[in-house]
Parts: C-alpha cells; sequence; structure tokens
C-alpha cells in the first residue's frame, strides 16, 4: 500500500483493515456499543465487508437491501439480493428486504419513466428513493445509526464534484457522520470513509466474502466513474494524494472553513404529512410528491 507507505502479509491486513475502521468510527464520534445499527447493504463488496468488520469489533447490526428492480439485462437486482441474502442466511444476522416495486408499485427505472426527474436515467429517483427508504426503515424499527458502505474513493469523487461546482450546501454537509438534527432524520455514518476501495476489494476477498462485481448497469458512463478515473490516474503517480484530499478538507471544515450561513441553517424545517421525514417547503416532500404525481399520471 504505497498510499500508507506499508506492506502488510494476509494476516496482519486481515487485521489491519477493522483497526483502521474502528479508528474512524471513534474519531468521528460514529456510534458506540449502545447505538442500535443499521446496515444498508447493497450486495457489493464494500457494504458486506463493513457488515463483516461490524461482526467482527464486536458490534450488533442488521442489514437492509433495498430491491431497487433493476435488470437492464443482468438481472441486477435479482442478483444482487442473492449475495446480500446469503451473506446475512450464512451468518445468521437479520435482514430486512425491502422491494420498491412491491411497497410503491413501480421500479426504479419505471418510475424515472414516468416522472421527469431523472429523464430516462434512474441515477436521481434511485438516490432519492434509497434515501427515504434507508431513513424510514431506520426509525420505523427505532435504529439509532444507520450506515453506508461508501469508501474513500466514493467520497473523495463526491468532494472532487462538489469542489468542481463549488456547491457550499453540498461541502457543508458532505462528512463522515450526518447528524440526526432535523425531527423525521436517522444518524447517518460511512465507517469505511478512509479506506481505499482497493482496500475494500482485497479485504472482500482474502475474507472470502462473494459480492456482486458488476456495478450497477445505469452507473456505466457516470460522472462520479469518471471522477474517480481522474483521482486514480493522480493517485498512480502522487500515492496517497487521494487520501489527503479528503482528510485536508475534513480538517478545514473543523476548523471553520464552511461555516452554515443562516439561510442554510432555515433548510428542511418543515415535517412532510405523508411520511413525517423533513423537508425545505411546507407540504409533500420530493419523494411524497413523486408518487402523487404518478398516481395522477395513472388516473389520467
Ligand atoms: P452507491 O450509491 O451504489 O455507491 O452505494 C453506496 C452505499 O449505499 C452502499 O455502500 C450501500 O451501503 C448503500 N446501498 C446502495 N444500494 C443499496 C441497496 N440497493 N440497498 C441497500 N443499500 C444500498
Ligand atoms: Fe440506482 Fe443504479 S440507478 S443503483
Ligand atoms: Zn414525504
Amino acid at each position: 500500500m504505497r498510499q500508507h507507505k506499508l506492506a502488510l502479509c494476509k494476516t496482519h491486513f486481515l487485521d489491519w483493515v477493522p483497526e483502521q475502521v474502528e479508528r474512524a468510527i471513534s474519531k468521528y464520534n460514529m456510534f458506540t456499543h449502545q447505538d442500535q445499527l443499521l446496515v444498508a447493504v447493497s450486495g457489493g463488496k464494500d457494504s458486506l465487508s463493513l457488515w463483516d468488520i461490524l461482526q467482527r469489533l464486536g458490534y450488533s447490526a442488521d442489514g437492509l437491501y433495498i430491491g431497487l428492480g433493476i435488470d437492464a439485462g443482468v438481472n441486477y437486482s435479482i442478483n444482487s439480493l442473492e449475495y446480500a441474502r446469503n451473506f446475512a442466511q450464512e451468518r445468521n444476522l437479520m435482514l430486512h428486504i425491502v422491494d420498491i416495486q412491491a411497497e410503491y408499485g413501480e421500479t426504479i427505472p419505471e418510475l424515472a419513466m414516468r416522472t421527469n426527474r431523472g429523464h430516462y436515467k434512474p441515477c436521481s429517483v434511485c438516490g432519492l428513493a434509497k434515501r427515504h427508504v434507508m431513513n424510514r426503515i431506520a426509525r420505523q424499527n427505532n435504529y439509532t445509526v444507520l450506515l453506508t458502505g461508501h469508501n474513500l474513493d466514493d467520497e473523495a469523487a463526491i468532494l472532487f464534484s462538489n469542489t468542481l461546482n463549488w456547491l457550499g450546501n453540498y461541502l457543508i454537509h458532505q462528512s463522515p457522520v450526518l447528524e440526526a438534527d432535523k425531527p423525521g432524520l436517522v444518524r447517518k455514518a460511512k465507517p469505511l470513509c478512509r479506506m481505499y476501495e482497493r482496500e475494500m476489494a482485497a479485504y472482500a476477498l482474502l475474507r472470502g466474502i462473494h459480492y456482486i462485481q458488476e456495478e450497477c448497469p445505469f452507473a456505466e458512463d457516470s460522472t462520479s466513474i469518471y471522477y474517480k478515473g481522474l483521482l486514480n490516474k493522480m493517485e498512480s503517480d502522487k500515492p496517497g494524494v487521494k487520501l489527503n484530499f479528503y482528510l485536508s478538507f475534513l480538517r478545514a471544515k473543523r476548523d471553520g472553513l464552511f461555516s452554515p450561513s443562516i439561510d442554510e441553517n432555515a433548510e428542511l424545517l418543515h415535517t412532510c404529512p405523508e411520511c413525517g421525514q423533513p423537508t425545505s417547503a411546507p407540504g409533500l416532500c420530493v419523494f411524497c410528491r413523486m408518487f402523487i404525481q404518478i398516481e395522477n399520471h395513472v388516473e389520467t
């Protein structure tokens, strides 16, 4: 691992990874052993490895898989569910499964086609639905922290995009922990935020974790994959640049570079009358409005 000037054998690497994750959990005050944890698992290497690491660190955590109904000729959702379900069954772990189509009547690609959000590319509808369902299931079942498997490459790519466009609000919110500071919101944490994607791939391989190797078919030409490629080019010339980019940002933020404005604090002060989650304006939240739109569409 040139980025850390460190070379480890399999045994030591498999101990080192959970140690790093534990350090991040305590450094950013993510959660404690008293918290009720829910891990959002996609069937991919990061979220399944995170679930494995939490178990090894002695945290008890349940899982949540969201069936998005993405087929795209490769049975993407069906296959990823199998990986998540097998992982949970083998280890006797509790996995909540929410099927978007069964609960809301449409798959994510269908939703994207019917609404004007997404323009036939379902990623924004998908992100909206995932955030909504994760928060709903966590609240309904009294989990105190919701965990996702975002790794350093994900976070650095998001930071790169937020910086290129100077998206102040997004920069203020980008953090290893998002506090439950609004009514209806559950605390969120990203314990793998300092782990390189390659480190997580090596971890999953060496631990014998079976995971879906394909990316979501709709992500193929996404800008985030493009930014990841650019950052990897820099990383190969200057090992550690990705980690430094992210950690320097967190330090700058801690030192007050992005202190929130008054307007920012006024955001999300309303509660959606339908689902009870916070929203920026009075009335239905964006998620619930999307379904009203569909109901109207179907009726007319
Ligand atoms: P992505 O948005 O695909 O980069 O995934 C980021 C994180 O969101 C993953 O590491 C998971 O923790 C979570 N996630 C993504 N897809 C799903 C899903 N279908 N069900 C549950 N969690 C998911
Ligand atoms: Fe949501 Fe691909 S569109 S995972
Ligand atoms: Zn709502």
